[in-house]
């Protein structure tokens, strides 16, 4: 079978992490884990290696929210590893009433869920533009959908990965290009980024959602929600007139 070269951006992602293992089942890869702490990096990179030993795997640290090191990290990787996969898969959940109170927090999560995604998206991008080759998949989130009082701030920060996603798709079809570009939005997940989240039903099961991300992205699927079911609530919920919507504490 052949080898996948693989690329993941926020490679210690718990559901980036379930990716890459239904990646590894499927064929071998060759695989990048671009992180911002090596020690967590290695902890994931032993435990793949652990389960599939001929996996070679590359780990980098990196500043996330650096452009120049991001662009010329991308330039030089790609130079000799075609990107047969990426996976853009990092981001944090800020307390909304934090940002609030304090506007370089907002700063932080705005940059670092929108514009550091976006920013690796496009370094990633071109190099597959050249070889006319590879599947991008980047996750936005339910929360961009319509913005909430409870985290308009992360819900503001992945909606602009929505029309940027929508914007790169237009491009690629417009030349008719073999890449493609697949959008993620889950709806609420059990991985760390939610573990001090109280929410009303149950968290999905982050296996589940990977299942879903890696036939998406397979499938060149342009956008879908996972679990499925959030497609139809967030079809209700964009479509709520305001002032309904205003009433209801969501
Ligand atoms: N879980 C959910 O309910 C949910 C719902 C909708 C969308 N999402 C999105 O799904 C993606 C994956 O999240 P997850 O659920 O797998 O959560 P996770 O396991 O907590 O992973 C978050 C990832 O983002 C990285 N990260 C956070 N802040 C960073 C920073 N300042 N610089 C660099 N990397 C940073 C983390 O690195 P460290 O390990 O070093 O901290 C980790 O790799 C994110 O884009 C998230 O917004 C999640």
């Amino acid at each position: 079978m052949q080898k996948k070269n693989i690329l993941i951006v926020g490679g210690t992602s718990v559901i980036a992490e379930h990716c890459v293992r239904i990646w590894l089942s499927q064929q071998p890869c060759d695989l990048i884990l671009v992180g911002r702490n090596n020690y967590k990096l290695q902890r994931v990179a032993k435990d793949l290696i652990c389960r599939w030993p001929q996996t070679n795997i590359q780990l980098q640290v990196m500043d996330f929210l650096d452009a120049n090191v991001i662009q010329s990290y991308i330039q030089t990787l790609t130079q000799d590893f075609a990107i047969d996969i990426a996976l853009i898969a990092h981001g944090s959940l800020p307390l909304q009433e934090e940002c609030q109170l304090d506007i370089v927090d907002c700063k932080h999560s705005l940059e670092i869920n929108g514009i550091s995604p976006v920013l690796f998206a496009e370094a990633i991008i071109q190099s597959m533009i050249k070889n006319n080759h590879g599947k991008l998949g980047i996750i936005g989130s339910v929360a961009g959908d319509r913005g909430r009082g409870s985290n308009y701030i992360y819900g503001a920060s992945k909606s602009l990965i929505d029309t940027y996603a929508q914007g790169l798709q237009h491009r690629l079809a417009l030349r008719k290009s073999a890449v493609t570009v697949t959008l993620i939005k889950p709806g609420p997940t059990a991985t760390p980024m939610t573990k001090d989240l109280v929410i009303k039903g149950k968290l999905a099961d982050p296996k589940h959602v990977a299942k879903n991300i890696i036939k998406a992205i397979s499938n060149s699927r342009k956008l879908i929600y996972t679990p499925s079911k959030w497609l139809l609530i967030m079809l209700i919920i964009k479509n709520l007139p305001s002032v309904i919507f205003n009433k209801m504490d969501i």
